[in-house]
């Protein structure tokens, strides 16, 4: 399935769901991705975007899973033939604090866990492992970190959804 059909017929109803066109926005910036993080998976919508639009990638998909089961979500990325997505049962904070001490880099990270000043650690954390960030609920945070992030990435944009929930994404220096 290509992921422009399968971005069309995304049922985004539930609030925990990134808006089907901000999910369009993160499958065209994966298109030219080789590893691919996500943190925060829920019902596995977003991330099998990021699978069909890169399906020579590793995507990597972080939750704590207390809201969905992870066997849901796995047999949902089965149900569309999707077969590049590992799937990790941690925190957003503990994983990308073990990505930091091993070096790992990722072309994208997608970051919809943990929102708020509550992250703002987290972000830094993404901005220093990838070379594209993208960020959930951007809004929620407040503006002097903000501020703090757009000085790390060379450009960058934010945009809203039908529900106000902003999707930020930059590009590091
Ligand atoms: C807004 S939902 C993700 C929606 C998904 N990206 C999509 O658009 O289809 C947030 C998810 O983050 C998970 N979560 C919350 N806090 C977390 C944390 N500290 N670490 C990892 N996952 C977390 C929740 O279990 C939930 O499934």
């Amino acid at each position: 399935m290509r992921a422009i059909d399968y971005c069309r017929q995304i049922d985004d109803s539930d609030p925990m769901t990134t808006w089907r066109a901000h999910i369009l926005q993160l499958a065209n910036i994966a298109a030219g991705c080789r590893s691919i993080l996500e943190l925060g998976s829920h019902r596995g919508i977003s991330t099998a975007a990021l699978a069909l639009a890169a399906p020579d990638a590793e995507v990597v998909s972080v939750d704590l899973c207390d809201t969905v089961p992870e066997g849901d979500r796995v047999a949902f990325w089965a149900s569309h033939g999707i077969k590049n997505i590992v799937p990790i049962k941690d925190s957003a904070a503990a994983y990308l604090s073990r990505c930091l001490m091993a070096g790992e880099r990722f072309d994208l990270v997608f970051h919809d866990a943990v929102h708020g000043d509550a992250a703002a650690a987290e972000y830094v954390a993404c901005a220093e492992i990838a070379d594209i960030v993208a960020i959930h609920d951007w809004e929620q945070l407040s503006p002097p970190h903000q501020d703090d992030l757009v000085n790390r990435f060379r450009s960058w944009s934010a945009t809203s959804d039908t529900r106000g929930r902003h999707l930020f994404v930059g590009w590091r220096k």
